[in-house]
């Protein structure tokens, strides 16, 4: 990733390939956010004029570049618009630092003069310069976007312990939302079910967190009948992943899930072309969980935590699971699949059951579950279910707090009356009618998390993966979604 680094120094003479700026205010009415102050004198009386003529505007992310002439010793000027308040939210600063810096690719240096007056502001730049600087360039063998090569963010907090491990930790952030999306990013045919368990293995190695990966052959002998039915119609067996974090003097014990399709091609329900093309997300639960833990484990929060991811990819073969079949989860229960195109809830039931045998203070699961969560909260949003009440409304909060948006979903009594109406297994998979869902599927999983234990559903179906335009600090492709939360959660049960 980038380098980031913090310096004391005058904006306007600080040598650099590109200098960027904040502009606030409403309308055409606007002028350069704090820490951009030596920077319009150095341009002199004109410069609001200039800012007219430009028709700068301070809209979130909007980007003008200006050269910096004789005026400052940066070659360009970036104005980034933060928004219409001088007081700068968190949220604004991140999405404005990663439009600049996306905009950037290329440059050799870029020094940031923004609000950076607190250590929480200085947090939000370092992490947003490492998310608006991601590409994903594996696979093309020739390319003109190259990164920024080294940020610098000017600050007179430049010398304070507390502002330079607030880059640490921002970049830390940074490092595991760019890794998720790597992972999502890799298609299919580089990233299966053990080469996904091989991989995390690997990235744990060395560190804070043991991993522990069950194979097909031990996942048949303690009767993991979800994942395997999933996993049967692909050349590729299924893995259930244990990733475990143990310090010393924790406050808490976290239990996070992840959804680890690796493609989801519908299975003998098979999805059309259009809805297939993007699958290679559908892990994208699995990954934020994996690499959220091992953030978690590298910031030694004191927060004992127990990850299960479940792999598998939903193929057709003669061997895959049909409509009807009935399948006997861990742990017991049985369930009639109606639509194999369901496998979602089929891997994560297994896993929750499993989970749930640790008796964690809380237990999350991420998944891509469902086009009905994208239809009901759109594409940036995550859907959040609980069986608590407190939590449905208390983890949108936190989530906010960490920059990304999530939205409350109920389980309703109707959507759990589906679940039970199977006529012939314990429960059904699906329901013949398409309402509600987002919360049906949040209704069959409840069922599969013992008594007691606190447990948050978020669906991350529409914000996993951004088959858009970039925008912020948000690029095409996998987005990270969730991890920052996870990360946010476990800091916040660390106080
Ligand atoms: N992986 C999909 C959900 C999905 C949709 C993720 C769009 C990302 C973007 C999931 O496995 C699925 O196919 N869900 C079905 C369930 C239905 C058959 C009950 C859906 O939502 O259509
Ligand atoms: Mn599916
Ligand atoms: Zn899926």
């Amino acid at each position: 990733m980038i380098s980031i680094s913090l310096r004391k120094a005058v904006p306007e003479k600080t040598r650099t390939a590109a200098l960027v700026v904040g502009v606030v205010g409403k309308g055409s009415d606007v002028r350069l956010a704090s820490g951009g102050e030596g920077v319009a004198a150095a341009y002199g009386r004109s410069f609001p004029s200039t800012l007219k003529a430009l028709k700068v505007k301070a809209k979130v992310g909007e980007v003008t570049k200006i050269p910096g002439g004789d005026a400052v010793s940066a070659s360009v000027v970036v104005l980034v618009g933060l928004g219409d308040q001088d007081d700068v939210p968190l949220e604004s600063l991140r999405r404005g630092v990663g439009s600049a810096v996306r905009s950037l690719a290329g440059a050799s240096s870029v020094a940031l003069t923004l609000p950076a007056d607190t250590p929480e502001r200085v947090r939000a730049i370092a992490e947003a310069i490492g998310l608006g600087g991601y590409a994903f360039t594996r696979y093309l063998s020739e390319h003109q976007t190259e990164p920024v090569g080294e940020a610098v963010i000017l600050t007179g907090l430049a010398r304070r312990r507390d502002a330079r491990s607030a880059v640490e930790v921002g970049t830390t952030v940074a490092e595991a939302v760019n890794a998720t999306r790597d992972m999502v990013n890799t298609p299919s045919n580089d990233l299966d079910p053990v080469s996904m368990a091989d991989r995390i293995a690997e990235l744990a190695k060395g560190g804070r967190v043991r991993v522990k990966v069950l194979d097909d052959a031990e996942l048949e002998r303690a009767g993991y009948g979800g994942i395997l039915g999933v996993g049967k119609g692909s050349a590729t067996p299924p893995r259930l992943v244990r990733l475990s974090y143990r310090p010393r003097g924790a406050k808490a014990h976290l239990g996070f899930v992840g959804k680890g399709i690796t493609f989801d091609s519908g299975g003998l329900s098979l999805k059309p072309t259009s809805s297939m093309v993007t699958m290679k997300c559908d892990m994208s639960g699995a990954a934020a969980v994996v690499m959220a833990t091992l953030a978690i484990a590298e910031l030694r929060l004191p927060v004992r935590l127990t990850a299960y991811v479940s792999l598998a990819e939903n193929m057709i073969s003669g061997a895959s699971t049909r409509p009807g079949d009935v399948l006997t989860m861990y742990g017991g229960k049985t369930v009639e699949v109606l639509n194999t195109d369901a496998e979602g809830r089929l891997v994560l039931a297994d896993a929750l059951v499993t989970a749930s045998e640790d008796k964690p203070d809380l237990l999350v699961d991420v998944a891509t579950l469902t086009g009905g969560c994208v239809v009901a909260l759109g594409e940036s949003i995550t859907g959040v279910m609980s069986n608590d009440d407190g939590l449905l409304r208390s983890i949108p909060e936190l989530a906010a707090r960490a920059g990304e948006e999530m939205w409350p979903l109920p389980i309703t009594d109707e959507v759990v009356e589906r679940v039970k109406g199977s006529k012939i297994a314990d429960l059904a998979q699906v329901s013949t009618k398409r309402a509600a869902s987002a919360s049906f599927a949040a209704a069959f999983l409840r069922e599969f998390v013992a008594d007691g234990i606190p447990w948050v559903h978020l669906d991350i179906a529409g914000p996993a993966f951004n088959a858009n335009s970039p925008s912020g600090y948000t690029p095409k492709g996998g987005t990270g979604a969730a991890v920052r939360t996870l990360i946010q959660l476990a800091t916040e049960h660390a106080e």
